[in-house]
């Protein structure tokens, strides 16, 4: 409600004439620090204004805007470092091109860019299948453990990277190929069941020691080919340990009959094919750094 302004009879200062429940307002004066801070930015608008870019104008052709006396937008700033950035780790990368996988682990400085990249790169190409932390699932294996299909040496994950694991269109891939042995009919389902406690007694699993012996026979006859006559495996062609307790498909019953019976063939791509050769040196460094052995020791292996 506005009424006419008075004077307040208390205080003497006049009121601005508005009144709430009989409740007047005073017509006091803004406080002077108040007053001053409000000045002191409008100034300090000004002087962004001049220094900053601020107003819109038309150059004939099209909207652009005033510089501001710096010259420089907060975009270019960001633009330059940037391009800095890339400039640094094209140097950094060409370096990565032209020393040896053995070299680059040797060089603490190498060494830290190439894990920083390969951790990258691991995240936006492999995490889909090995996993963010790298530690696999059914059908992908772990990179975290020690434990290697195809090798665990840098040069041997270099390798496995580069040319995939059975991707056909690489002649260079890693190759082998456990057949489905109940399915091309090179066992019948009987056999298949034996092989398999023979299998688990490895891992003291066994549940029918008859079966276990006349599973022996078979895993002589045509396993041991490929994971040796004591199961321990071969990196050659990629074939499993079948007497530790880690399981690329799984350790129970039914998921190594099941492997047995159908094959697995699991493939992993030919990473040459999209990725440039100092990301796959990447890779692979960041990949050992995970699971292999130190740096160092592993080199020394390698050599
Ligand atoms: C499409 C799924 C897939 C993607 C994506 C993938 N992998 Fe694999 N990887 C596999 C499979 C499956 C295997 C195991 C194949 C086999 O030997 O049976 C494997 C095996 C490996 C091995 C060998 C492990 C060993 O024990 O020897 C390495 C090393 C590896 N991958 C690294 C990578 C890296 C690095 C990337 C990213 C550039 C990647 N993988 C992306 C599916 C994949
Ligand atoms: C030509 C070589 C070869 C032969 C022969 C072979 N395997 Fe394999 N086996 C492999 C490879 C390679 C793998 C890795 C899985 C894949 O194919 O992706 C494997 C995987 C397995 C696995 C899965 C292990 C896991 O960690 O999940 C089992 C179990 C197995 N083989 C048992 C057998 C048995 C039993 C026989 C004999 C009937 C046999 N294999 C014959 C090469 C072979």
């Amino acid at each position: 409600m506005t009424r006419p302004r008075e004077t307040d009879d208390v205080t003497g200062i006049e009121t601005t004439g508005h009144e709430w429940d009989g409740i007047k307002e005073l017509d006091n004066p803004l406080p002077r620090w108040w007053v001053n801070i409000f000045y002191a930015c409008i100034l300090g608008a000004i002087v962004f204004w001049v220094l900053y870019p601020s107003w819109p104008i038309w150059n004939g052709q099209e909207w652009t805007f005033v510089r501001g006396v710096i010259g420089t937008t907060p975009r270019d700033d960001v633009e330059k470092a940037l391009a800095r950035q890339a400039a640094q780790r094209a140097r950094w990368q060409e370096q990565i091109n032209k020393t040896p996988l053995a070299g680059i682990v040797k060089d603490p400085e190498l060494l830290e860019f190439a894990i920083a990249g390969g951790k990258a790169a691991f995240g936006d190409n492999c995490a889909p299948c090995h996993g963010t932390g790298a530690q696999g699932g059914p059908g992908f294996p772990n990179l975290n453990d020690d434990e290697w299909l195809w090798g665990g040496t840098l040069d041997d994950i270099h390798q496995t990277i580069t040319h995939g694991i059975r991707w056909e269109s690489d002649p260079e891939t890693r190759m082998s190929i456990m057949q489905g042995y109940l399915k091309d009919q090179i066992l019948s389902r009987e056999e298949v069941s034996d092989v398999v406690q023979y299998v688990l007694n490895f891992t003291g699993r066994a549940s029918d020691p008859q079966a276990v012996e006349r599973g022996a026979k078979t895993f002589a006859d045509i396993c041991s080919a490929c994971h040796g006559a004591d199961g321990k495996g071969n990196k050659y062609v990629g074939a499993p340990d079948l007497t530790n307790d880690i399981w690329l498909y799984g350790g129970d019953p039914e998921t190594i009959f099941e492997t047995v019976a159908n094959g697995r063939a699991g493939q992993m791509p030919a990473w040459i094919e999209r990725l440039d050769p100092a990301t796959i040196k990447e890779l692979a460094i960041y990949v050992h750094s995970l699971g292999g052995g130190l740096p160092g020791e592993e080199t020394a292996a390698a050599e």
